[in-house]
């Protein structure tokens, strides 16, 4: 017998535990930054309602129909409907994908490891804005120490994996999902009295168009594959391990909206702390730790204050990356008859290995790069970009003209009304917009 969560909320909870984490509040702010503000949030947010929450609905309705990992249950609901065995390869697909993304996600928990760290040591006391800038640069110029905190966060993500779904992966979400919400809503307060909130609101929220550019609509719609952990797996896993009478649609909605709001709420105390210090908004990967330190350096209580917030950060990441080997080892645990400690062990070398490669293209071989992008940026695009929305296509593309459509209704289990929407909106808008904006990228339609 497999396991599985003991109820609905903690499905729900460990589902917005891989949704929600380094995606809304490191990378969400940093690429409304890069990407000019309000264009790249209303694209976003347009691809969240239209393609996030019918593929998170899929993917979850996958995995449960399934009960197996993504591999093996690709392969049994192809056999299910008379389907070709050669779905499982999305399944490894996914699996690859997950080990990418834990790659270079992994050297950033590293950071928020870091400047947890300095946080408790009173680290950011007085901080000025160019101190800020001038520390991250340093820290990130050090191999060694990003190698230390890297590897760090990697033996954190096997430890929980390797116990299992409900000692792991049930009790890491169930106490840090709720607390980091709590405080980023502190922080969010604090943000209105010391910073420009109002200069925030309309950089994230007056729509300009003239901003709207291809490359910042596909880097918008990989987002959303990211933040949602839609296209690789990780939410059917997930989804396999959900009992049949939890309701897919009202899960997959609250999911969504959590992690949507999470994104936002960061975005904008980010913002407001960035404009209040005539900060750059287009810093890139380095924004939160070089806006966030210089307002905790200036509030009452603020070491204290830090040192939780990138504690709960780093729980969020925490969270996700047991969400993104998860398809990886169940696979090996369940197809190769792996024990679970050694499975974990091994994917976790793996992501630890090419994690050195993307922590070395920031210092060391910055000056190697294929495509005009480092390492990491290479592993970042080449997964959120490319290999969540092909995926996500794949997994549409699949539910509907591969499964016998009894099948999805019944799994699904929705009145008629809200079927028929889900599935006109997966037939017609996901795969449509999906396929649009990668041609758009290759040059092959003139939208510009
Ligand atoms: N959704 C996570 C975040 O926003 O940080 C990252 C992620 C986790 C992506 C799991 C993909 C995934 F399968």
């Amino acid at each position: 017998m497999r396991s599985h969560w003991t109820n609905r909320w903690m499905f729900m909870m460990a589902t917005a535990g891989s949704a929600v984490g380094l995606g809304n509040i490191w990378k969400f702010p940093y690429m409304t930054g890069t990407n000019g503000g309000s264009a790249f949030v209303l694209v976003y947010l347009l691809c969240v309602a239209m393609i996030g929450l019918p593929l998170m609905m899929t993917e979850i309705m996958l995995g449960r129909r399934a009960q197996r990992n993504p591999v093996a249950g690709m392969a049994w609901l192809a056999a299910e409907s008379g389907g070709s065995a050669w779905w499982k390869t999305l399944g490894f697909m996914g699996i690859a994908t997950g080990v990418l993304i834990l790659s270079f996600y992994s050297v950033v928990a590293g950071w928020v490891l870091e400047y947890g760290s300095r946080a408790v040591q009173g680290g950011f006391i007085g901080l000025t804005v160019e101190q800020a800038k001038h520390q991250f640069a340093d820290f990130v110029s050090n191999p060694l120490a990003l190698l230390f905190w890297h590897s760090l966060f990697i033996v954190m993500t096997v430890v929980v994996v390797a116990r299992g779904v409900t000692s792991g992966l049930e009790r890491a979400n169930k106490i840090m999902m709720p607390t980091l919400a709590a405080m980023l809503l502190i922080l969010f307060g604090y943000s209105l009295a010391i910073g420009d909130m109002s200069q925030s609101l309309t950089f994230m929220f007056s729509a300009d168009f003239s901003k709207i550019t291809p490359s910042a609509v596909l880097a918008a719609m990989g987002h959303a594959f990211f933040t949602l952990s839609l296209g690789m797996g990780a939410v059917m896993a997930y989804g396999s391990y959900l009992q049949r009478h939890v309701s897919i649609a009202r899960a997959s909605f609250y999911v969504v909206l959590a992690d949507t709001a999470i994104a936002l709420i960061a975005g904008m105390t980010i913002f407001a702390i960035v404009f209040a210090n005539q900060m750059e908004p287009a810093a890139g990967p380095g924004l939160l730790f070089q806006t966030l330190p210089v307002a905790f350096g200036q509030m009452p209580g603020g070491t204290l204050f830090a040192t939780v917030f990138f504690v709960l950060v780093c729980f969020a990441a925490w969270t996700s990356s047991i969400s993104l080997v998860e398809p990886a080892v169940s696979w090996l645990n369940e197809n190769l008859s792996m024990p679970r400690t050694r499975a974990t062990a091994v994917v976790g070398g793996v992501a630890w290995l090419l994690g050195v490669v993307a922590l070395l293209s920031f210092n060391e071989w910055s000056d190697v790069t294929l495509f005009g992008l480092g390492a990491f940026d290479v592993l970042d695009k080449l997964t959120t970009n490319i290999l969540l929305p092909l995926g996500g296509l794949l997994m549409a593309v699949f539910a509907i003209w591969v499964m016998r459509e009894t099948h999805v209704q019944e799994e699904l289990g929705l009145n008629n009304r809200h079927y028929r929407n889900w599935r006109w909106v997966t037939r017609y808008i996901v795969p449509t917009a999906i396929t649009l904006v990668f041609l758009n990228l290759m040059g092959w339609l003139p939208f510009v």
